[in-house]
């Protein structure tokens, strides 16, 4: 029997969105984690799946409610009395987790995204007799690694013989994806990390009690020890930390369900349906005009009214927004409840990898740099917002009005 826990942080400095806790913010139509969710129940021995966070209980529960109906699997929130950290929790709910015997349990970082090889990882783990920890790796490039786990490994037996966490000078382009299997053994491991810790409890930095680092206090002293081993994959993997990477994001989940989902795809035969470039997403709740024409890559949530004459590309326009008509929204993400009046322009700037390296991931650049000066990124219209022209179009009718957001 498998377990799969979800690492879901808790309320963050940098919301991706202001009302939606970041675990469920919607990408290709699906809350974040629910993606995570979907690839555990696709593996037929995973009984359990453990989301741990310090959310508060009532921003998870009903989402927990509408897994459990939806994917028939025990699926729990287990909620830390503070943030403990990317061991500490699971340090904190061992019991939890160990209950049942599993053979091994998934660690997953509730803020990646990918096309998750969970058979692969397991089938890797069991190979590997006294292995504690099997991470999943991938390429970056030289510079972009030192935002990640950087990994070195044994190239026979991929045992993983370095380990340091973000990196201040080049390790290795093999990075952590913040996909792991364990072994329960691995408690044991954390426990000593656990009962080092005690020491410093009393020395003169505050510390908080239960607080671990898997990164650092478990997987870099586990490295050389023979009990650490990665499989190094090629999937699309992504981390999803800005809106920009939410829109890339969005791009690769939308490309995912043409194999595995066609369903879920919006395609505009028949009469009636809006012009569509793919990928496309559209809740069946929402109401598009005939004449708008959507992607490619857009995702549109339920309750949304598209009016005529609409453009939308690489976007996610989020629940009971409007985009009123002849608007034009590009590289934005449109909050829930807002208003684009019509002959709008939200323009955003693309962020995504560069094409000519290989390797590259999406930069997770803030806002403003240190000398103040402003990232272009895509455009997010907050919850609830209004924009709407203040004139009305020209005699061309062709004219849009562009607005900062
Ligand atoms: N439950 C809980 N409690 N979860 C947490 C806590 C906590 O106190 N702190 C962070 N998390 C969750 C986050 O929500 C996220 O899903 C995951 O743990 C890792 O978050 P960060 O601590 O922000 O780490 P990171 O994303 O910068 O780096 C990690 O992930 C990279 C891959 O995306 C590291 O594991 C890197 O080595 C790795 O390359
Ligand atoms: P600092 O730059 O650290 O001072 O953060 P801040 O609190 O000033 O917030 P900032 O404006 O930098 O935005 C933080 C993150 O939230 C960024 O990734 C923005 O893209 C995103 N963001 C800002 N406003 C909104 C909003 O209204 N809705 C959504 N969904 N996201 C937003």
């Amino acid at each position: 029997m498998l377990k799969a826990i979800i690492l879901i942080g808790g309320p963050q400095k940098r919301p991706l969105s202001l009302d939606i806790p970041k675990p469920l913010f919607p990408v290709a139509g699906l809350p974040l984690i629910q993606h995570h969710i979907e690839a555990c129940a696709g593996l037929e021995n995973l009984r359990e799946i453990l989301l741990i966070g310090f959310y508060p209980i009532a921003q998870i529960e009903q989402f927990v409610t509408d897994m459990q109906n939806k994917y028939s699997i025990t699926i729990k929130y287990l909620q830390e009395f503070v943030a403990l950290g990317t061991a500490g929790g699971l340090y904190h709910f061992r019991d939890q987790i160990r209950y049942g015997n599993p053979d091994a349990f998934f660690v997953m970082n509730g803020d990646v995204c990918a096309d998750f090889p969970l058979i692969e990882l397991y089938n890797f783990h069991k190979k590997t007799a006294k292995s504690l920890v099997t991470i999943m790796i991938t390429e970056a490039t030289k510079q972009q690694s030192l935002h990640y786990g950087c990994i070195v490994t044994n190239k026979k037996t991929y045992e993983v013989t370095h380990y340091v966490e973000k990196p201040s000078s080049y390790v290795s382009t093999l990075i952590n994806c913040g996909i792991y299997v364990f072994s329960v053994d691995i408690f044991q491991v954390i426990g000593e990390a656990f009962n080092a810790k005690q020491q410093d409890y009393y020395s003169i930095l505050p510390v908080c009690f239960g607080y671990i680092r898997l990164e650092q206090e478990v997987l870099a002293p586990l490295a050389g020890s023979g009990k650490m081993f990665a499989l190094q994959v090629n999937n699309w993997w992504s981390q999803l930390k800005t809106a920009g990477s939410a829109i890339y994001a969005n791009r690769h989940y939308l490309e995912l369900y043409r194999l595995k989902h066609p369903e879920r795809l919006y395609t505009s035969s028949g009469e009636g349906g809006c012009t569509v470039i793919p990928d496309v997403y559209i809740d069946r709740t929402a109401s598009v005009h005939p004449t708008a024409v959507l992607g490619p890559n857009v995702s549109i949530g339920p309750g949304v009214t598209v009016g005529p004459g609409v453009r939308i590309k690489e976007s996610i326009i989020l629940a009971d927004a409007c985009i009123e008509e002849r608007s034009l929204v590009l590289h934005s993400i449109i909050g829930r409840g807002s208003r684009v009046g019509r002959w709008a322009r939200v323009e955003g700037t693309p962020t995504d990898p560069d094409p000519n390296k290989p390797f590259a991931k999406i930069e997770n650049q803030p806002l403003f740099n240190n000398d103040g000066k402003l990232n272009p990124s895509i455009t997010i219209l907050g919850m609830n917002n209004r924009l709407c022209p203040i004139t009305t179009p020209d005699n061309t009718g062709l004219q849009h009005k562009t607005y900062k957001v």
